[in-house]
């Protein structure tokens, strides 16, 4: 009787399984076809020569000859930024950055109209772009897309500076199994509580690479460059892929070493630590614990080859430039920035830290959480934050989907899809 009622109890999470998965897909499909331009117009090529940014007239910085002025930098920050926002790989709190450096600037971003990412995963189309009319000058693209670098190309000034960011294979692969592994059908046939682990002994058996979704969990990192994540390791278009990737991007930050990462970022464009402020957002609960066996991390490596190639070859850029940097004095860089952020949570974040969602007060500071539960870690804004900190502290805060709607992003797609979401939240 044991066995049946397995059974019994197998045939009904499959019974929900299936309901979810009919529901998802048609959801998705419509979404899919609402969201498509059926249009292709064909765009005029319109070179964009020169930035557009609006440079307020700034006090000429005083030629000094004392030597504590020194390590101050004289270049104009750079404005015209174009980043690579790939999937799971703190990129939210990239962009938080960005946000606020772009309204300090008072740039222009190119966002796409009703939804948070450019269609993906079409590749990217400046004709994508919310208000976009041939010769219009913007100055940073930073939501996600599929790269399609002729497009980019034609949409930003050329001097644009193009940075992204890695992260390890492994851990990308656990995160994005986690956070999109339902929007993938065939994981739904995939048996037992402990999916990821089932996957990883047996991927062949499970995986379909024309299945709907399924660059999400082969490859991720090298498809949203606009490459082909299903070759074989050996093919020659996977160094081409690398080398293309190598000759396009500036700067390739690393999220194991995200200080650093910031710290090369401040050097290659110009800027000033006071920009470089940031919390981790978007966290995943116990996500800073990986929960793959070394076995298993093998496995999600090998299953994930042309991505392990990738993140080697930009590892050793990364600490070349680290190198190049001083390693002390980027030690001595990473850790002033880190007393600033401590600094900064004791005075903006209630309790100095991420709480759960059903913590979270204000319906402003709720993160957007994946389908079917709420683990994703938000902030409560602490009450009676000094004046000068205010909307520093707010920002700083703010998830994603609600800094793009203060920026006058339209996100009608994005929010039905989330109604959508919670009704199926079950
Ligand atoms: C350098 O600074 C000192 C004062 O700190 C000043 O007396 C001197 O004239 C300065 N030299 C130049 C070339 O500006
Ligand atoms: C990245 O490079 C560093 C420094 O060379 C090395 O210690 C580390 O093991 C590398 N990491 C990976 C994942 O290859």
């Amino acid at each position: 009787s044991l066995v049946i009622k397995r059974q019994g109890r197998n045939g009904r999470s499959m019974c929900k399984g299936l309901i979810l998965g009919a529901l998802l897909t048609s959801s998705m499909i419509l979404i899919y076809c609402l969201s498509n331009p059926h249009i292709h117009l064909s765009v005029p090529d319109v070179p964009v020569p020169y930035s557009c940014a609006h440079r307020p007239s700034q006090p000429q910085p005083k030629p000094s000859n004392t030597s504590h002025k020194s390590t101050s930098q004289s270049c104009p920050p750079k404005v015209d930024i174009m980043f690579m926002k790939t999937h799971k790989t703190a990129s939210s709190t990239l962009l938080n950055i960005l946000f606020r450096f772009g309204e300090k600037h008072r740039l222009k971003f190119a966002f796409p109209d009703g939804r948070n990412d450019f269609f993906y995963p079409s590749l990217f189309q400046r004709s994508q772009v919310k208000d976009y009319r041939p010769g219009m000058c913007f100055n940073i693209v930073c939501n996600h897309m599929r790269f399609n670098a002729p497009e980019v190309a034609k949409l930003l000034p050329t001097d644009t500076s193009y940075i992204t960011i890695l992260r390890d294979p492994a851990q990308l692969f656990e995160s994005s199994f986690h956070y999109f592994g339902r929007l993938v059908p065939f994981t739904w046939k995939i048996p037992g509580e402990d999916k990821i682990t089932e996957f990883l002994l047996n991927p062949q058996s499970y995986f379909d690479p024309e299945g709907f979704n399924s660059f999400y969990l082969k490859n991720l990192l090298f498809f949203d460059f606009g490459q082909d994540n299903t070759l074989e390791i050996n093919d020659p278009r996977v160094d081409e892929g690398i080398k293309f990737i190598s000759e396009h991007f500036h700067l390739v930050m690393l999220v194991e070493y995200f200080e650093e990462s910031l710290i090369l970022l401040k050097e290659a464009l110009c800027w000033e630590m006071d920009d470089l402020l940031f919390f981790k957002l978007n966290a995943r609960k116990g996500s800073t614990v990986s929960k793959l066996s070394p076995e298993l991390r093998a496995k999600a490596l090998e299953w994930n080859a042309i991505d392990w190639k990738l993140y080697q070859h930009f590892n050793r850029t990364f600490w070349n430039k680290v190198d190049t940097y001083g390693p002390e004095r980027m030690a001595k860089d990473v850790a002033e920035l880190r007393r600033r952020n401590q600094e900064m949570a004791s005075i903006c974040i209630e309790g100095g830290r991420a709480v759960e969602a059903s913590s979270i007060h204000e319906t402003d500071m709720q993160p957007w959480q994946p389908i079917g539960e709420k683990s994703i870690l938000g902030y409560n804004l602490k009450k009676n934050v000094d004046k000068a900190h205010q909307k520093l502290c707010r920002k700083m805060l703010m998830p994603e989907i609600q800094y793009l709607t203060e920026l006058g992003v339209n996100l009608w797609i994005t929010k039905v899809w989330g109604h959508v979401r919670d009704i199926i939240n079950w």
